[in-house]
């Protein structure tokens, strides 16, 4: 069953094509990964699709006509981001970063529940529930962006570049988690520059480059694509 579909999709920062008529269908229950290189477009796309820029073309989320739609009911509806570069709040503490992404729900015990899952996914973020964000390092801020994303119940994660700047270590933690939440019955979009790592993990991907979509397939296919392997696997 399709849960995210997006039809002649196109992006433009003023007079400038980022995203240049992309189709994407995303069935629930799926890992997919989106790959390209730097300037390709991918940041821009996953920001349009959760209503943070404004695109032509059509969109669909959950049996529902999504264009037009607004971030905050995008997220309501079971789409949410982690965005590149995390954006947690660096002035608050690691729990009052995760209360601002309950801000749909309202009653307080589901909220409590929800962010002692949380901890239990990340029991770091539990230890350090009073510290303030701008002080984690960089794995724990991209735990404390999947974590907030997660407290809005989302049936569906789009992730941008989450291993971006981290080591080895933390990446396999990261993706550990990541798999977790694949598990339990959220749908993930996870865009990566880092191609390896993207195919190991998603099913299925796509490839962009220059503002479109220019492969798409099982990830096995991709891995020993000529094309694929010459400009995002080294050769
Ligand atoms: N706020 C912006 N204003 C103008 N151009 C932008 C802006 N953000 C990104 N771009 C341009 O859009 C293109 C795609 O960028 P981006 O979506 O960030 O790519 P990626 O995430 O694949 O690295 C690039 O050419 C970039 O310079
Ligand atoms: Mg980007």
């Amino acid at each position: 069953m399709t849960l995210l579909k997006v039809t002649d999709f196109r992006v433009a920062y003023g007079g400038i094509k980022a995203v240049k008529g992309v189709n994407l269908e995303i069935l629930r229950g799926e890992i997919v990964a989106l790959i390209g290189s730097n300037g390709a477009g991918k940041t821009t796309l996953l920001k349009a699709i959760c209503g943070l820029l404004r695109f032509e073309g059509q969109m669909t989320f959950a049996g529902v006509d999504a264009k037009r739609k607004r971030s905050d009911q995008l997220v309501k509806l079971g789409l949410s981001l982690v965005p590149e570069g995390r954006g947690v709040f660096g002035r608050l503490t690691v729990s009052e970063n995760l209360m601002m992404g309950a801000f749909l729900i309202k009653d307080k015990t589901s909220i409590k529940n929800d962010i002692d899952r949380i901890y239990q996914m990340f029991p770091r973020l539990a230890e350090r529930k009073n510290q303030i964000a701008g002080t984690l390092s960089g794995g724990e801020q991209q735990m404390l962006a999947i974590g907030r994303a997660m407290m809005a119940r989302p049936k569906m994660l789009l992730l941008d570049e989450p291993s971006m700047g981290l080591a080895p270590m933390m990446v396999e933690k990261i993706f550990h988690v990541i798999d977790e939440i694949s598990n339990s019955n959220v749908t993930i979009l996870l865009v990566e520059q880092n191609a390896n790592l993207a195919l190991n993990f998603a099913a299925r991907a796509y490839v962009m480059d220059s503002g479109r979509i220019t492969l798409d397939g099982p990830s096995f296919e991709l891995k020993t694509d000529s094309s694929v392997r010459r400009a995002y696997l080294g050769g």
